[in-house]
């Protein structure tokens, strides 16, 4: 699943993209530190933020990641440089350009596909340009005075007083708004939400909500256009098991009427079982299991799991024939 969370600076967008992210158990990318690591080594180089000619060749002459929070140049930890108010001030000018731009989102892009396709991104333009076609859409927005005030407490911004950051915040406002390329406006099906009299934790209760309602539908969806002829069996387990995740309860082992699936990377085991009147999705975290092929049939792993009761003609067919497909699979 991908959670877009966009908005203007100051508005709280990482710290809500990380309690978000740490609550569903998915990665997070900050992309505002995608723009300042660009800026910095720019700079490094002697470089002018402003020639998109020299951030292109900055670009292509270093090695840019991000990890867990964490930002490298070349190997090098930049995580607290690239927060400086001259490269703040660079990376504004260098998220003009829109070549620039095509560069880094298709950094943001491949940070998402080494994750599997599933993370929490915020931003400024994650929910129209990067991913437009993302689960959960948020814009959070608030007054240049209440997002002065927040930054105020960052140690950035330590020294200045509220009123001059304010004014910064509407500049870069300005800028980033205004901008030809990619301006900040929210995706048309992003919720907007005024984070002004809201803390962090609360509008995080927001947005697991939605993403709640959201992934009530990706399941379905999932399930209803399901084709096991043409699909990869275990992707799509992966899909549909990763999009009810957090919904699970209690336990139920793999049988020969089920199966599972074993995600190496993520760390879990699940499985998917038919019931009377009703299916069940399971999982369990942390374990190991030998399996080269990530598909497991009827090998008594428990499991905890969520039942879903709206067994319906919609969803009957394309699970028995996930199932059905699986012990075939299993079998040969
Ligand atoms: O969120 P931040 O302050 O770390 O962002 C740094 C700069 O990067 C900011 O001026 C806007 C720009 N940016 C952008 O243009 N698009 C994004 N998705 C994220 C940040």
């Amino acid at each position: 699943m991908v959670i877009t969370i966009d908005g203007p600076g100051g508005v709280g967008k990482s710290t809500v993209a990380g309690l978000v992210a740490e609550a569903l158990d998915l990665p997070h990318l900050e992309t505002g530190s995608t723009y300042r690591a660009a800026a910095l080594a720019t700079l490094r180089r002697g470089g002018d933020p402003a020639a998109q000619g020299d951030v292109l060749e900055a670009l292509d002459a270093v090695i840019l990641s991000f990890d867990n929070g964490t930002v490298s140049l070349d190997g090098e930890g930049v995580t607290t440089a690239i927060r400086s108010p001259e490269v703040t001030a660079a990376s504004s000018a260098v998220a003009v350009h829109p070549r620039v731009r095509e560069r880094v989102v298709d950094l943001q892009r491949s940070w998402l596909w080494n994750r599997g396709d599933s993370g929490v991104v915020d931003g400024r333009d994650i929910g129209t340009v990067v991913f437009p076609d993302a689960e959960v859409k948020v814009y959070l927005t608030a007054t240049p005075e209440v997002r002065a005030a927040r930054r105020a407490t960052d140690a950035e911004a330590a020294g200045m007083d509220v009123s001059a950051i304010a004014a910064e915040l509407a500049a870069r406002d300005h800028a980033d708004s205004t901008r030809k390329a990619s301006p900040l406006h929210p995706a048309s099906d992003a919720v907007v939400i005024d984070t002004g009299h809201l803390s962090a934790d609360q509008v995080t209760e927001i947005v697991l909500r939605h993403v709640t309602e959201a992934q009530a539908l990706t399941l379905s969806s999932l399930l209803a256009e399901h084709n096991p002829q043409v699909i990869d069996l275990t992707r799509t387990l992966r899909a549909v098991v990763r999009s009810a995740l957090p919904l699970a309860t209690e336990k139920v082992n793999i049988g020969w009427h089920g199966l599972g699936y074993h995600d190496p990377d993520a760390g879990y085991v699940a499985g998917i079982f038919p019931g009377e009147g009703s299916v069940k999705l399971g999982f369990e975290h942390g374990v190991e299991l030998p399996d080269p092929e990530g598909l497991l049939v009827g090998d008594g792993t428990q499991l905890r799991y969520v039942v879903i009761d709206e067994w319906d003609e919609k969803l009957r067919d394309p699970v028995t024939d996930l199932l059905e497909a699986a012990v075939e699979y299993g079998s040969t």
